[in-house]
């Protein structure tokens, strides 16, 4: 095939790996996440940083492996659309058009070297754990960055705002499981599985804390 670099130029890499396989949907796709790099480096890069690497107290990493793993096209464009009211994070309903949303939660997908799971994850069981030993461990383990209520960086930690409905109403169950599991990359949300971890949590208190976050949905 005949590699077209003036058309995208600027993202090397995505280039690269297109041209490498000069399969068509690939070229596409690299051509919709070279806008969306763009429509990142406007709309986003102040806050999440370039590369999207995340600065915390400031906004998380769009980048790390787990949220590109876990997260699925519906969480992407519900947060991008709707924000998280009541933090930082603003909608871009009246900013972006749907095409522009797509196009950056392409860019985002094209930092991953892995495919999503975001999709299937979402359909996972639902926890039905005990609220209140998920309180106790969370008051325990994660109140020290996330807030007493899960409040996130106004209570002046480096964790985000779990404990309220701009989150909780978009990720599902099985996300924030996995998340607890793993944490994220390069950032202080370290795992929470295993004896290296800060504190080595069993499934049943990991479903407990979800459950616990899910009773404060609204709140
Ligand atoms: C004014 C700062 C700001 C801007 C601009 C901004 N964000 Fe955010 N974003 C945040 C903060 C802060 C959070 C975390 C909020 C919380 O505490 O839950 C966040 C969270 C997110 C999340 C959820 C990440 C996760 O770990 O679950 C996504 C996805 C996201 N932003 C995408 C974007 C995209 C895409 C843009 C540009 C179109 C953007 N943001 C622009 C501040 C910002
Ligand atoms: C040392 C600080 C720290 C501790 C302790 C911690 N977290 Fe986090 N957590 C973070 C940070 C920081 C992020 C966002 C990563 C980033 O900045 O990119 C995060 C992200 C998360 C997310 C994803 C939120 C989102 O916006 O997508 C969940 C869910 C989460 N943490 C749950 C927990 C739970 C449950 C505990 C306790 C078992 C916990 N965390 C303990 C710092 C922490």
């Amino acid at each position: 095939m005949t590699c077209r670099l003036s058309v995208l130029a600027g993202a090397g890499v995505i280039f690269a790996l297109a041209c490498a396989t000069g399969n068509a949907a690939d070229t596409k796709q690299a051509a919709l996440a070279a806008k969306g790099k763009a429509v990142f480096d406007e709309n986003c890069v102040a806050c999440h940083q370039p590369d999207a690497v995340g600065l915390p107290g400031t906004a998380p990493s769009l980048r790390a492996k787990e949220l590109l793993r876990y997260g699925s096209d519906r969480f992407f464009t519900q947060t991008i659309t709707d924000g998280r009211p009541d933090t930082p994070m603003p909608s871009f309903a009246d900013v972006l058009k749907p095409a522009d949303i797509k196009a950056v939660i392409a860019y985002l997908r094209s930092l991953a070297k892995e495919p999503s799971q975001g999709n299937d994850i979402d359909k996972e069981r639902p926890s039905a754990g005990d609220v209140a030993l998920g309180k106790d461990r969370f008051a325990q383990i994660c109140a020290s960055c996330h807030g007493e209520n899960g409040e996130g960086y106004e209570a002046e930690g480096s964790g985000t705002a779990i404990g309220k409905a701009g989150f909780l109403s978009k990720a599902s169950d099985g996300f924030i499981r996995g998340t607890i599991r793993e944490g994220r990359s390069n950032t202080p949300m370290h795992g929470f599985i295993g004896a290296s971890a800060l504190a080595n949590l069993s499934y049943q208190e990991i479903d407990a804390i979800v459950a616990y976050l899910r009773s404060r949905q609204g709140q």
